[in-house]
């Protein structure tokens, strides 16, 4: 039987380091395990595939991506595994194309005698994952199959994990994009409006606008932060204190949630603010930026690398041992044939059953967690008394 490995969704820095940490981690306690690396996410495993040259893959495949960023094996999404709704006006065309996905995938799997299929990506591949696992023991009810995800997201939004591979690298790189806006920013006396990424989930944007030093967030998923006269009367706070720069960040997801213009209404407020005007002697002018997939890219940050060896480690030994080495194995059994998900709480890898993960993901940012409390208690506000 041979172990499969694909990176899926959008790619995360550190994905490279959690491919060979699994690899290298199957390969230190059984030497002739077989790999097998599929390319572009789910997209390859419905290729057709050469047993003859797709199998094991070698030690000179990994040799030489623990520094790089993206994902060398390619990523992608793949629409047709996502069932579509009874509603849909093309259901019928949409239905026959995830039957015939799933049926190519899992008679590839079944050929390429994959027991485990390691993914990692975020809380849609690990669906698309899922899926995919019932219909191959659905078809194959006899073969061994399970799925062992790690996650990897830079939205870090997915349950059962602290922090998802590729979420610190992110971070850095947005709070770096601040810290440069922040100097021209300042020179000129202006604001920025800085859009980041988070279609759902505001953790990056709200963690990046906290260690940034920003004066206000906007997240999707807290209505309260969109609201353009909060933001005001944080500004004017700012502007009574002297400031010389007001960073504004808000994620991508604002924009469904509150309006595609929602920055360009701010913008036109606040430039027409006249009570902002008057304590700064002019209108206060701003700047629309946004960090985009640049937030996406570059070297793995050593946090990230290191989560990445630590969770990939730890799905080898799930996928040789049956559990998590060192763990009490009378808690933490995982049964063959259950798909899982290997988390961390703090420095230490859970194992966490996918369907509790999926239940409970995306994550999201609400007002009762910490970073949310710091939000009102370390940016600018209206009413601030000092
Ligand atoms: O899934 C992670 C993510 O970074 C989201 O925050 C964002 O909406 C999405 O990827 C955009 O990805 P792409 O443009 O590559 O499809």
């Amino acid at each position: 039987m041979s172990i499969g490995i694909l990176t899926s969704g959008g790619d995360a820095p550190g994905m490279n380091a959690a491919v060979r940490a699994v690899f290298r981690a199957i390969k230190m306690r059984e030497p002739n395990s077989e790999l097998v690396f599929f390319r572009d996410g789910f997209r390859g495993l419905a290729r057709r595939l050469d047993s003859s040259t797709d199998r094991n893959v070698a030690r000179k495949d990994i040799r030489g991506i623990i520094h790089r960023g993206g994902t060398f094996l390619g990523t992608g999404r793949v629409p047709e595994l996502i069932a579509p709704s009874p509603d849909d006006p093309e259901f019928a065309a949409k239905k026959a194309a995830h039957d015939a996905f799933l049926q190519v995938a899992v008679v590839n799997l079944f050929q390429m005698e994959v027991s485990h299929l390691v993914v990692i990506g975020g809380d849609g591949s690990f669906r698309g994952a899922r899926k995919i696992a019932q219909a191959f023991r659905q078809t194959f009810p006899d073969r061994p199959f399970s799925v062992v995800g790690l996650p990897g997201t830079i939205d870090n939004d997915i349950h059962g994990c602290d922090y998802s591979i590729g979420f610190d690298t992110a971070l850095n790189n947005v709070v770096d994009a601040i810290r440069k806006l922040r100097d021209t920013v300042e020179s000129h006396r202006r604001a920025i409006i800085l859009e980041v990424m988070g279609n759902t989930s505001g953790w990056l944007a709200l963690q990046s606008a906290l260690a940034g030093g920003a004066a206000a967030v906007a997240i999707p998923e807290v209505p309260a932060t969109h609201d353009h006269e909060r933001i005001l009367g944080a500004l004017r706070a700012g502007a009574r204190r002297d400031y010389r720069y007001f960073i504004i960040v808000m994620a991508e997801g604002v924009r469904k949630q509150a309006g595609a213009d929602w920055a360009t209404r701010l913008r036109a407020r606040i430039e027409a603010d006249t009570q902002l005007a008057d304590t700064l002697g002019s209108p206060l002018e701003v700047r629309l930026n946004s960090v985009g997939h640049v937030a996406r890219g570059g070297s793995p940050s050593a946090l990230d690398n290191t989560l990445a060896g630590l969770l990939g480690a730890a799905a080898a030994d799930v996928i040789q041992l049956g559990r998590v080495e060192g763990s009490d194995p009378n808690r933490s059994k995982v049964e063959p044939g259950t798909d899982v998900m290997i988390g961390c709480r703090g420095p230490r890898p859970v194992v966490v059953p996918l369907a509790e993960v999926l239940e409970h993901s995306p994550r999201l940012v609400h007002e009762g967690v910490p970073l949310s409390k710091l939000m009102t208690q370390l940016m600018l506000r209206a009413d601030q008394p000092f």
